[in-house]
């Protein structure tokens, strides 16, 4: 059957609708608010008595409920349909019709997921800045980001995912300065000389997170020492070739540790992008906007007024270049916009960033439009909240600010294996396999904490609670996984295969349920760019595995074969699905524990 279950019953009840002579969006179908009623329900009875009412005439929503299943008692998908209350349709469907469709999904290595038209979208996300520390924000961006490009290109679209480096500010030139402090002989510092400088980085990924905290500290306190980090900054915005040189070497060093970094997390970017590498592009963008007319001068700084639109009209200038000629953060997100135009020519960009800097994406963002580059439409900023500490403040590790996200790897991996320990979970494999279970339930225990809570909250970050093998957390949704793959090996051990679906059991007809709601849970997600609800998706789905499970045993010697074949075809896809969606969410499911 290539509907899912719920879509048939909708085109039905909507048909029904129409044939009474009402519209026939009335006929929505939709998932049962009691499931331990009926699996579906359909409300518009009392939609279409208000509709009748509304022409003068008289009606009672019962009675319409009454001619609706009168029609669709004929259906041979429906088994059952009641009326409760003051006329709710309570649908259940055939066990037919479900085991169709659940043989469907089965033979479909998407398990019943579509692909769907596809749109070429950039993603920003991660968003580090080179040398300065990472705070949560930017963990969340690499989190979330990841999900949502996974989950966009799992429905089918063309995705490029760039993490859009930090590295044109101030901190180069404290940078730069603290360096020459350091090393004043390096020939970078060498006011004339151009070209030839030596290829190998004069410093190392330490030194940049030493050099930075130590020019900002100083700077904070000695004016003439910010004079020259700004100083130096201009000089190598205005193309200095030793400094440039040397931002070349910082850019690359960075690149090489945040490669590590966020390769641990699983976090994988296209692009490797940042705002220096569009600099090049500056000058002619902003000759451009000037002849479209749509900037002005406003105390020596260069700007575009975006407060004339109408919804949202309190909205400060995009600041292109400030009194002293620096480009701004705004510039090169502007001239990053005219990159991708010419280089991809995106349908949709999505900027994955902190809650905070929404006005500066909507200054970004109209500034775009006004120079007519993009449609409003085609430019979305995700916003996220906080993760917090238990103190209710920002998290940070326990030395205090810096947060590396190798020292978070390595706080999850070990609440995890203290977790393992305390279960008694995998206590019995090597070392190697035990580490290797400790990092993956670790991860999964980071990424589902953080990504099944709604985008926009805040929530905190307790690894004591993500890390338990109960609840809705990642450990639970692993060893839901696991649990599975390890039935599919005493399976294949006493030769039993994966047959015809054929249901019976309601449990097993509430799980093959669960599973046809995998595309609808995608679809939803992306409309709303919201991996929360690939983690519901999963949640759900493991536990109506758990229940089918106790339920409806398996491998026991008195289940007929045909029995033990279409329930293992059900574990079978469940495991599949399961590890898609989870998959999405950037969790990554052992083969045992
Ligand atoms: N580097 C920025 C920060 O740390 C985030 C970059 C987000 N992306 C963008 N295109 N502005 O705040």
């Amino acid at each position: 059957m290539s509907q899912s279950v719920l879509i048939l019953l909708d085109q039905a009840a909507r048909a029904a609708f129409e044939q009474l002579g009402f519209p026939e969006n009335f006929g929505k179908v939709t998932e049962s608010d009691r499931p331990d009623l009926a699996p579906f329900q359909c409300n518009g009875a009392m939609a279409a008595a208000g509709f009748l009412k509304k022409q003068g005439e008289k009606a009672n929503p019962r009675e319409i409920a009454t001619q609706v299943s009168e029609i669709l008692s004929s259906n041979s998908a429906i088994a059952d349909i009641e009326i409760a209350g003051p006329g709710f349709l309570n649908i259940t469907p055939t066990p037919d019709a479900v085991s169709g469709r659940a043989n469907t999904l089965f033979s479909d290595p998407r398990t019943g997921a579509q692909n769907i038209d596809p749109k070429t979208i950039v993603i920003d996300y991660g968003g580090a800045n080179v040398a300065k520390p990472m705070h949560v924000g930017h963990l969340r961006s690499a989190v979330i980001g990841e999900a949502i490009k996974r989950l966009l290109r799992f429905r089918g679209h063309n995705v490029i995912g760039d993490v859009h480096l930090g590295d044109w500010g101030l901190q180069m030139g404290h940078l730069i300065t603290e360096l020459e402090d350091e090393q004043p002989d390096l020939p970078y510092f060498y006011a004339d000389k151009a070209g030839d400088y030596p290829d190998a980085s004069p410093v190392a990924m330490d030194d940049l997170a030493r050099l930075y905290p130590a020019a900002s500290r100083k700077a904070k306190e000695d004016p003439a020492r910010m004079e020259r980090s700004r100083a130096a900054t201009a000089e190598l915005q205005a193309g200095r070739p030793g400094y440039r040189a040397l931002l070349d070497h910082f850019i690359t060093v960075s690149i090489a540790s945040l490669k590590k970094g966020y390769g641990s997390l699983g976090v994988e970017f296209d692009l490797w992008k940042g705002e220096a590498c569009v600099d090049p592009l500056i000058p002619g963008m902003i000759d451009e906007l000037r002849a479209k007319g749509i900037t002005e001068e406003s105390d020596g700084a260069l700007i575009i007024r975006v407060d004339d639109e109408s919804e949202k009209k309190d909205v400060p200038p995009v600041m292109l270049l400030a009194s002293s000629g620096a480009v701004l953060y705004h510039t090169t997100d502007l001239a990053t916009l005219v990159d991708r135009k010419s280089e991809i020519d995106p349908d949709l960009i999505l900027y994955v960033v902190d809650q905070r800097q929404a006005l500066h994406f909507e200054q970004v963002f109209r500034g775009a439009v006004k120079a007519g580059w993009y449609d409003r439409d085609q430019l979305d900023h995700l916003g996220f909240g906080t993760m917090n500490g238990k103190d209710g403040k920002p998290f940070k590790t326990r030395e205090g600010g810096v947060l590396r996200l190798e020292d978070l790897v390595s706080m999850m991996r070990d609440a995890a294996t203290t977790r393992l320990e305390e279960s008694g979970i995998g206590q019995d494999f090597d070392a190697d396999e035990r580490a290797d279970i400790a990092d993956k339930v670790g991860m999964a225990a980071l990424k589902f904490g953080d990504l099944q809570n709604q985008r926009t909250t805040n929530y905190v970050f307790d690894p004591e609670r993500f890390t338990a093998f109960e609840g809705k957390t990642g450990p639970y949704l692993l060893y839901a996984a696991v649990r599975i793959k390890s039935l599919l090996r005493r399976a294949a051990d006493e030769g039993v295969r994966a047959g015809e679906i054929k249901i019976s059991h309601p449990s097993e007809s509430a799980l093959a349920m669960a599973l046809d709601g995998f595309d609808r849970a995608l679809a939803a997600a992306e409309s709303k760019y919201a991996p929360h609800l690939v983690c519901d998706h999963v949640y759900r789905l493991a536990q109506s595995f758990s229940r089918f499970y106790t339920d409806c045993p398996i491998l026991k010697n008195d289940v007929a074969t045909e029995v033990k074949s279409s329930r293992l075809a059900l574990a079978e896809l469940t495991l599949r699905q399961l590890e898609l969606g989870l998959n999405i969410i950037g969790i990554e499911v052992p083969e045992r524990m």
